[in-house]
């Protein structure tokens, strides 16, 4: 059994993480950790742990649970976690990030867009992104992990097919998202509060969220020596979990419905969740909620050019803690969807 521990386990991603585990038949929790001094019952938090467990969540040394665990997987908020992974290497353990801190490449990047310096810069070069549908092969070798972000994960689902086999023309990409407000965790603020969120819907961040640069990396990548720019604009729904992108691309000359089709078919046949709605049927937050699975349907406008992705994840789950699990098997040699598909 693998000895797998949280930190960080209280927010709405730890708790997640907590079931998620609970319930995965090759993993024994090892530490739930807290800021708190009180020691905290896992099931006050997550209902429907297994009969006969008693997790507890506690304030637990980074020494201890890096000498008890074998995979630790980071929940805390951005430009936080960098110092706990960097504390946690020398214990030579599979780390995986949830945070931002690890995913962008460019140092001046995260610094535009979180607002810090980075502070453990030598360590970026270990970090492999945790998107498996692309980087599965280096998924499979790492030590640290940077679980890819909500947002980013339903955009560049949705769209790597069409960059990859490049039918689409690459800066003139609109995604056009929304998230239910668990996306924002666990902390209250004012933006999020019910009875502002209730019965409201609206755009914030505007072109300035701090997912873009994310996006526009990880696509480029996937572009080859050529840059890829989403246009991001992200919405509050008044909706707990799930994040429905819808994406705006304009065709290359020449391309065809059929070739977009053979693209999505081509990556995702066999991607145990990535489910592929084909043209003209469409995905919502309900077919996806409580799930690992990333849905995806497609339209095509041959006479005007341009192609409409809808791309539909549980942010608590494939855009955070199911896809960390998901890294966690391909990591560790298990079947990639063992205790993901409960
Ligand atoms: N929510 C999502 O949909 C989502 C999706 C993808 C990625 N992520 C990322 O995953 C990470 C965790 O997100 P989350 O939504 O689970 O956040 P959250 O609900 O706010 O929980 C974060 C937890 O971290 C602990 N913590 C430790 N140091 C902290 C500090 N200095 N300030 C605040 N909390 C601190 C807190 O637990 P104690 O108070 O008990 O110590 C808190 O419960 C974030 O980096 C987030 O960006 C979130």
């Amino acid at each position: 059994m693998l000895q797998c521990s949280v930190v960080g386990a209280t927010g709405y991603t730890g708790a997640e993480l907590i079931r998620l585990l609970a319930f995965h038949p090759q993993v024994k929790i090892a530490h739930l950790t807290t800021r708190s001094e009180e020691k905290i019952k896992a099931s006050t938090l997550v209902p429907g742990l297994p009969k006969g467990t008693d997790y507890v969540i506690q304030k637990t040394s980074l020494k201890k649970i890096g000498e008890d665990s074998q995979v630790i997987f980071l929940a805390l908020p951005h430009t936080t976690a960098m110092d706990a992974v960097a504390a946690l290497r020398k214990y030579d353990r599979i780390i995986i990030d949830l945070s931002a801190d690890f995913r962008l490449t460019n140092v001046r990047d995260f610094k535009t867009w979180y607002g810090v310096s980075h502070q453990h810069k030598a360590l970026l070069k270990h970090a492999v992104y945790g998107l498996p549908e692309f980087y599965r092969h280096k998924i499979r070798q790492a030590q640290l992990i940077a679980n890819p972000g909500c947002y980013p994960t339903s955009v560049i689902l949705g769209l790597l097919p069409l960059v990859r086999e490049r039918l689409i023309e690459f800066d003139a990409i609109i995604a056009d998202c929304k998230s239910g407000t668990s996306g924002a965790g666990k902390k209250l603020s004012m933006k999020s509060h019910f009875s502002e969120v209730n019965e409201n819907f609206n755009a914030y961040k505007v072109n300035q969220h701090q997912h873009t640069p994310e996006m526009n990396q990880v696509l480029s990548d996937a572009a080859v020596r050529e840059k890829v720019s989403v246009t991001f604009v992200p919405h509050l729904l008044p909706v707990t979990r799930g994040i429905l992108s819808t994406l705006y691309a304009k065709l290359r000359q020449g391309v065809k419905a059929a070739h977009v089709l053979k693209a999505y078919e081509k990556h995702y046949h066999s991607e145990p969740f990535v489910r592929f709605y084909g043209e003209g049927s469409f995905p919502s937050l309900r077919e996806v909620q409580y799930t690992n699975f990333c849905d995806i349907g497609v339209q095509v406008n041959e006479s005007n050019g341009q192609v409409i992705v809808i791309s539909a994840i549980d942010n608590l789950l494939k855009g955070a803690s199911g896809q960390a699990v998901q890294n966690m098997n391909i990591r560790s040699g298990f079947a990639e969807d063992l205790g993901l598909l409960n």
